[in-house]
């Protein structure tokens, strides 16, 4: 009884409730060190946890925030196979369409969890569009971490995979809540082809040329972490077009209701330089798709 105790409530009062401080930076001058907290207590910290806010403005119309169509998405969930009732995990689960669809096609419960408040929000309203609340729950919070309770059959990071610090920290968080033989979905981009030069990369949203792989190189790269690459849905041009060209109108609509708002002058500039930026090196250049693996 104690430890559940501990567990369970106590673990919530501590979480939420306790004010006790979060360290926020170290600095050392010779023999001082200054300690910097943040004051916010917990359950004040995720109130104020939020994305940046270019990705709420031109996302906000989006109900699947990667380059997937609603039927690549219906393709991934029939492709797995799932059984009705299979419990799905999604950490950064944006506007929570797969688990929505998912629930209402193929009878699945789940719960999703992501930083943005706006689109948890989304996904609870979705969800009672389209009938399965009792099926889903969605979660504001970060994904960094988090550890289902009860473990589930599938284990998904969407397009999120800095959450567990990239590919393999990600996949070792998700199989931290994966039943035995259940399945881990990532999604992630690779090159189609690789860029001329880094500076194309980076004008793919890249950091530099190594921080993807190609196609073949990242299947591979599954198998060396020790896992089998059971599926993949990959995502195409036109799916690609659907996701960043679905940004241009949203952020005009946007900027005509908000002229006077801080994020303006960002929106515009994004506006007037996104559509030639995205057709000569994202659509040319950066694949994306998501990868079903099962442990060796
Ligand atoms: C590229 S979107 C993908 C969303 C969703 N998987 C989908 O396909 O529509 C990335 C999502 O991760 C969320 N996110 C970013 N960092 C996060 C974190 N640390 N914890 C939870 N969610 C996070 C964002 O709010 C965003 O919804």
């Amino acid at each position: 009884m104690l430890i559940d105790l501990y567990e369970n409530e106590w673990r919530l009062l501590l979480n939420f409730f306790i004010p006790y401080v979060k360290l926020l930076d170290k600095t050392r001058q010779g023999s001082k060190t200054t300690k910097k907290y943040d004051p916010l207590t917990p359950i004040r910290r995720t109130k104020t946890l939020d994305i940046p806010r270019i990705h709420t403005i031109s996302e906000s119309a989006h109900r699947i925030h990667n380059p997937f169509t609603p039927e690549k998405l219906a393709t991934l969930g029939a492709a797995l196979r799932m059984h009705p009732g299979t419990c799905v995990l999604d950490l950064g689960c944006g506007s929570g369409e797969m688990l929505c669809t998912w629930a209402r096609d193929f009878g699945i419960t789940g719960t999703g969890i992501d930083m943005s408040p706006l689109f948890t929000e989304q996904a609870k309203v979705r969800a009672e569009e389209l009938g399965v609340v009792d099926q889903v729950t969605f979660i504001h919070g970060d994904a960094a971490g988090y550890v289902a309770e009860e473990k589930v059959g599938v284990a998904a990071c969407v397009g999120a995979t800095w959450i567990g610090g990239g590919v393999a920290g990600t996949i070792e968080l998700l199989a931290r809540s994966l039943d035995p033989g259940g399945v881990i979905l990532i999604g992630e981009p690779y090159w189609r082809q690789l860029p001329p030069t880094e500076e194309a990369a980076m004008a793919c949203l890249a950091g530099a040329i190594a921080d993807f792989l190609l196609l073949p190189e990242l299947l591979a790269s599954f198998g060396h972490l020790g896992y089998d690459v059971v599926e993949m849905v990959l995502a195409d041009q036109d799916s690609w077009d659907r996701y960043e060209a679905a940004k241009w109108l949203t952020m005009r609509r946007w900027l005509e209701e908000n002229p006077d708002d801080d994020m303006a002058k960002e929106v515009r500039a994004n506006l007037s330089s996104e559509p030639v930026r995205y057709a000569t090196y994202t659509r040319e250049y950066l694949g994306w798709g998501v990868f079903a693996l099962m442990k060796q």
